[in-house]
């Protein structure tokens, strides 16, 4: 979507910083031209820090970013030290030297996900000049660890489908306001200790790697937890109950049976949504009365047993279920009690 010119000026900078111009068979700089546009568009190029490099595009009116993406780059251009937001995804960028981001010092937003970088291509002090690095796209790459030297100012960063197979304490230690990690479709088959390190991350995203069991330290304020299609078969004791916070957890595609999850494990006040759906589970876990979303599909359950939601039912005790699946399993229609519905009494629908 172009950005319209009726918008006010403060958000005409913001989706611009946003948005990749890229609106193709229009002009992307339409919203340079407006009453207001007028003013900014008659700006002269910026050249504070260094001039615009020519194949990237820096608006007039925003000097504080920078597009290069999907250009063919297969090198890093020199970035002026003034901007703060560079986008340079989809390219075939090979390599961040220890000298290419030596400039770019006010950085804050650095985009470079979809490119070819390799981690022996990536400078020991590359990162290392970014003081205010909030927010790193590093998705789509063809790393096999973490970038040494990674700025602990990161809110945000997202290093997604790469070949990443540990992480280490010294990857991580320090990112105190990191809130979001990416980590989903690599190899990780051990993190260590290093997730415990990180005392804000909310959305932890580990699914389609290689864990044979969940990480032994977590954060303890996370909101959301995906490791979905790795290989965990069993859970620690308490595993959940650490967590205040926790509302979401998927765990679909596992190697999760009865054995290996202890009693009442998911039991926890504060979850919304549970799924463990596609792992090999023959009972129903007990869950919470404020669970909302349960997922239990192509698991080996024999049996539906009300007690797992419900263990006392009265006028004020029910469960607060919304959907319940269960098809895929080794039950039918006919093995669901017809009491069931003063229990389930929001559910909608239970899938056999
Ligand atoms: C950094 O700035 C200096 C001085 O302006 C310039 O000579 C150099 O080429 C710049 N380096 C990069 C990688 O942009
Ligand atoms: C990155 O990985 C892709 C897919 O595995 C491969 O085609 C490409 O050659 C790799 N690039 C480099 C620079 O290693
Ligand atoms: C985290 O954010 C706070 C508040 O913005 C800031 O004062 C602090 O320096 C940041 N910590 C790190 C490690 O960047
Ligand atoms: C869940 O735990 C609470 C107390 O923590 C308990 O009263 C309830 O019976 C348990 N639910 C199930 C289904 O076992
Ligand atoms: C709901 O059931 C629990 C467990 O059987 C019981 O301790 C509790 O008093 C009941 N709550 C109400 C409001 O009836």
């Amino acid at each position: 979507m172009c950005v319209t010119v009726t918008m006010r000026v403060g958000l005409v900078f913001l989706w611009s910083a946003l948005l990749p111009l890229s609106c193709s068979g229009q002009d992307p700089f339409a919203w340079l031209h407006g009453p207001q546009g007028l003013r900014y568009g008659s700006l002269k190029a910026d050249t504070t820090g260094g001039a615009c490099p020519d194949e990237c595009d820096c608006p007039p009116s925003f000097p504080v970013a920078m597009y290069c993406d999907g250009r063919g780059l297969t090198a890093m251009p020199s970035i002026p030290s003034r901007m703060k937001y560079v986008y340079l995804q989809n390219n075939a960028i090979k390599a961040v030297s220890d000298s290419a981001l030596v400039n770019a010092t006010n950085l804050v937003w650095l985009m470079i996900h979809y490119n070819q970088l390799t981690s022996d291509a990536i400078g020991e002090k590359a990162f290392l000049h970014l003081k205010g690095l909030e927010r790193l796209y590093l998705q789509h790459n063809n790393l096999t660890a973490f970038p040494p030297n990674l700025p602990r100012t990161l809110r945000d960063l997202r290093i997604n489908h790469n070949k990443i197979e540990k992480v280490t304490l010294a990857d991580l230690e320090g990112m105190d306001n990191l809130t979001i990690l990416y980590l989903h479709d690599n190899a990780v088959t051990d993190t260590g200790t290093s997730l415990k390190a990180l005392k804000s991350l909310t959305l932890l995203e580990i699914s389609g790697n290689k864990l044979t069991k969940v990480p032994e330290a977590f954060p303890e304020h996370l909101h959301q937890l995906y490791m979905e299609s790795n290989s965990i078969d069993s859970l620690p004791e308490g595993f959940l109950g650490q967590f205040t916070q926790l509302q979401y957890v998927r765990m679909a595609h596992n190697q999760l049976t009865d054995k290996g999850i202890p009693a009442n494990i998911f039991n926890v006040t504060g979850l919304v949504e549970l799924d463990l759906s596609f792992n090999k589970l023959e009972r129903i876990p007990p869950v919470s009365t404020k669970l909302q979303h349960l997922y239990l599909q192509a698991n080996q359950i024999k049996e539906f047993t009300l007690g797992s939601f419900c263990s006392a039912v009265d006028v004020t005790n029910f469960s607060e279920l919304l959907t319940l699946r269960l098809d895929g399993n080794q039950i039918g229609p006919q093995d669901i009690p017809t009491d069931s519905s003063l229990c389930l009494r929001l559910t909608s629908s239970i899938e056999v």
